[in-house]
């Protein structure tokens, strides 16, 4: 009830202080935490429902549960869940390395793959895994000295400097390396130490109907019935550090691991989430939030709307095209649809309102307070160079989507470097081989291209452009539209003919017979030329100016988050996201955001089996499960009869999050975080606990699909199973017992 008088007063725009008291559920928190600072916390945390000291999540000593977190690759999350080196993350994290393992013959797509002993495990090159062994505060080694109005190009260069001499030092002293990053918008700096292994070898992958299930259509969405995990783990060299691959390395010894617990959850249970949150945008003006919400967003997602359309028409027809457009689908569609949820919290929260409100508060402050003389212009400053740059970004995004959207335009890039082969002035047969191996490099982007899709994107994405970007068309544009009586399709069908990089065939055959003077071919062809022009309006007219208005929105943006803490010296701010180690905790929790549909807060294998479409790509449920299902047959992890799959819960989390460890009160590992409700994707930049969850995998179903489904009853062995809610974990942190 009090619920929808408030979506009421908030859709009006009318925020009452009233309001913002009732907005707040307990338990829900906004907040992505460094965790060395959770000592501050600690009060809070316990109050929350927290069971264990906070200096066990995080030590100085190499104690804490930091040392069983890592960076898995390099956006997503994995937990370490054995003292043998085991990595869980979640199936699209692994979704990428197991592509370069699978096949026909081995399709770990169609099949899954679960190793039956460790020589089983197959290498992944270039994976890695980093781990955050310590984190300090280094500010007064980088900042020292350096007033806050210096303008951004001379402090960026001291603070380069300092930066690269501090890393230095921490390197040598530990033996490990360091990174410095900024945080809160550049007033403060951390340095990590990490240490990143190399030699990680696949575990156990789920066929795509259970670590996919749903797709794209059930992506950002609650309720969910994915088994978005997968399995990995770490080898080292003999002395347990980071080796490069070999047969013989032994699994890492791990001191630090998560128990795993499987007495479950019930709703307003605490948990917290460790891991990578990648971006947040929390404390920007509401100029900048405009131009997300009002320009970038709603371009992007006209201009996806159009190409997914196509790509979806065209994959339907063959499954040659399905093939080759899948994964790249699977990316275009994740930010077009979790864009299109931003836009609507940050619509229905009023966002920009509350801003707008807020900023009138900060200005009152801002103009008497008398020891930050910069504060009283920030936002003047703010509003007149974004004012100024809102044209320039509006076209640039058209530029970016809906051109360069265009994946020949976009290939036409590669004619540079053509260009430059003929340019050495090579002899005849180097030329030609020199040429026909940059044809060959290529060979990875014409294996997952179809020339008559990619015409259909053409012709509906320019389309757009030339409605929307009629003031701003590069010559060339304009030129082969009227050379074509104003018809875009003929226009398409020419430039898909003639164009030398519309197929690796064309392409082969022009290095196959190239002579010196060929260079006017690819300086004529109209991929090229297109491309050019965009680029060219690019770096004439857009790119350094965009570069300037960003530089200056950076420095004001600091000075912002500075006073903004000077003004409110009672709140605690969290530094936004940084793709660096965090901890957020809130509570598992349904969700009803406007009523009267309300979302349990867990999801069962009785649902997945309902959703059951033979027919469907995505909604196929495995012939084994299904039987498993049947039978009841959940071992050891069912629950009276049933089998949960996942839970949501309001902890605030971001992209890079995907595999973070969900814990619970005892820091005892209960799921795998993988994605948030459509609701609540704007909390990037607006975090409403009404509306937010995260999304994860229940830790009961990735051991029920380990042992039932995969057959790898071994691996469980390995682990740490804490059985009820009452018992503290047996070895979770055995070092500092
Ligand atoms: N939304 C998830 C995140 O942003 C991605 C989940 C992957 N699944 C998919 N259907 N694309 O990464
Ligand atoms: N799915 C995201 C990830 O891969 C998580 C999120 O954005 O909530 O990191």
């Amino acid at each position: 009830m009090s619920l929808k008088i408030n979506l009421i007063s908030l859709l009006t725009g009318g925020m009452s202080f009233l309001a913002c008291i009732m907005a707040t559920p307990a338990g829900a928190k906004e907040g992505v935490w460094i965790p060395a600072t959770l000592k501050a916390h600690e009060k809070d945390m316990r109050k929350e429902g927290l069971e264990i000291p906070v200096d066990q999540i995080y030590n100085e000593n190499g104690t804490g549960l930091n040392n069983a977190v890592v960076l898995f690759g390099k956006g997503c999350t994995g937990e370490l869940i054995s003292s043998k080196g085991l990595i869980l993350t979640n199936h699209h994290c692994g979704y990428g390395s197991v592509q370069g393992l699978s096949s026909t013959e081995n399709d770990y797509f169609a099949n899954g793959y679960f190793a039956k002993n460790m020589q089983e495990e197959i290498p992944c090159k270039g994976l890695t895994v980093t781990f955050i062994r310590r984190m300090e505060n280094v500010t007064d080694r980088i900042l020292t000295g350096i007033s806050d109005t210096m303008k951004d190009a001379a402090r960026d260069a001291i603070i380069a400097e300092r930066i690269a001499k501090t890393e230095k030092e921490f390197a040598s002293a530990t033996h490990m390396d360091a990174q410095i990053k900024p945080y809160y918008e550049g007033n403060q700096y951390w340095v990590a130490i990490t240490e990143t292994y190399r030699d990680i070898r696949l575990v156990g992958f789920p066929p795509n109907g259970i670590g996919a299930f749903g797709g794209d259509v059930e992506n950002w969405i609650w309720p969910r019935h994915t088994g978005d995990f997968s399995m990995f783990r770490v080898y080292a060299g003999a002395d347990n550090k980071p080796a490069d691959y070999a047969k013989n390395n032994p699994p890492y010894r791990a001191d630090q691991f998560f128990a795993i617990n499987t007495s479950g959850y019930k709703e307003g249970d605490f948990t917290m989430v460790y891991g990578f949150p990648g971006t947040t945008k929390e404390y920007i003006s509401s100029y900048e939030l405009k131009q997300v919400y009002s320009i970038i967003d709603p371009i992007s997602i006209a201009a996806r709307s159009r190409k997914l359309d196509v790509w979806t028409k065209h994959m339907a027809w063959t499954r040659e095209n399905f093939l080759k457009y899948t994964s790249k689908r699977a990316g275009v569609a994740n930010g077009w649809k979790k864009w299109q949820g931003e836009v609507r919290g940050l619509d229905v929260n009023n966002a920009t309102g509350k801003k707008e409100l807020y900023e009138k508060g900060f200005q009152k402050w801002a103009d008497t307070v008398q020891d930050m003389p910069f504060a009283k212009n920030i936002l003047t400053d703010m509003r007149k160079s974004a004012q100024k740059a809102d044209a320039l970004i509006r076209q640039d995004q058209y530029n970016k989507e809906a051109v360069l959207g265009v994946e020949l335009i976009q290939q036409g890039s590669a004619a540079e470097s053509l260009i430059t082969c003929f340019r050495l002035g090579l002899p005849k047969e180097q030329l030609e081989d020199t040429l026909k191996k940059l044809a060959a490099n290529m060979g990875g982007f014409y294996k997952n291209y179809d020339a008559a899709t990619d015409k259909d994107v053409f012709i509906s994405l320019l389309t757009l452009y030339f409605t929307k970007c009629a003031a701003w068309l590069p010559e060339e544009f304009t030129t082969e539209y009227r050379a074509h009586n104003q018809d875009i399709v003929a226009m398409a069908e020419d430039v898909y003919s003639s164009s030398i990089l519309a197929s690796q065939d064309k392409l082969n055959a022009f290095a196959a017979a190239a002579k010196s003077g060929d260079s006017t071919k690819i300086l004529a062809d109209p991929a090229w030329l297109l491309y050019n022009a965009i680029n060219t309006m690019r770096k004439e007219k857009i790119t350094p100016f965009l570069k300037d208005y960003y530089t200056h929105m950076h420095y004001l943006d600091r000075l912002y988050m500075k006073a903004q803490m000077a003004r409110d010296k009672k709140k605690d701010f969290y530094p936004d996201a940084n793709l660096t180690l965090r901890v957020s905790y809130g509570k598992v929790k349904g969700l009803d955001p406007e009523g009267p549909a309300t979302y349990s807060f867990q999801t069962r294998l009785n649902e997945v089996v309902a959703l059951d479409d033979s027919t469907s790509d995505i909604f196929k449920v495995p012939k084994k499960l299904k039987e498993l299902y049947r039978k009841k047959d959940y071992g050891r992890w069912g629950v009276n009869g049933t089998m949960p799959v996942a839970f949501i819960a309001s902890n605030h989390t971001s992209g890079g999050n995907s595999g973070s460890p969900v814990l619970n009160k005892k820091g005892e590992l209960i799921g795998t975080n993988f994605d948030r409700a459509y609701e609540g994707t704007m909390s990037d930049y607006y975090f409403d606990p009404n509306r937010c969850r995260n999304i994860s995998v229940d830790i009961r179903y990735t051991l029920f699909v380990i042992e039932k489904f995969g057959g790898a009853g071994w691996l469980i062995d390995e682990m740490n199973i804490v059985k009820s809610q009452g018992t503290s974990p047996k070895s979770q942190n055995p070092k500092s017992r």
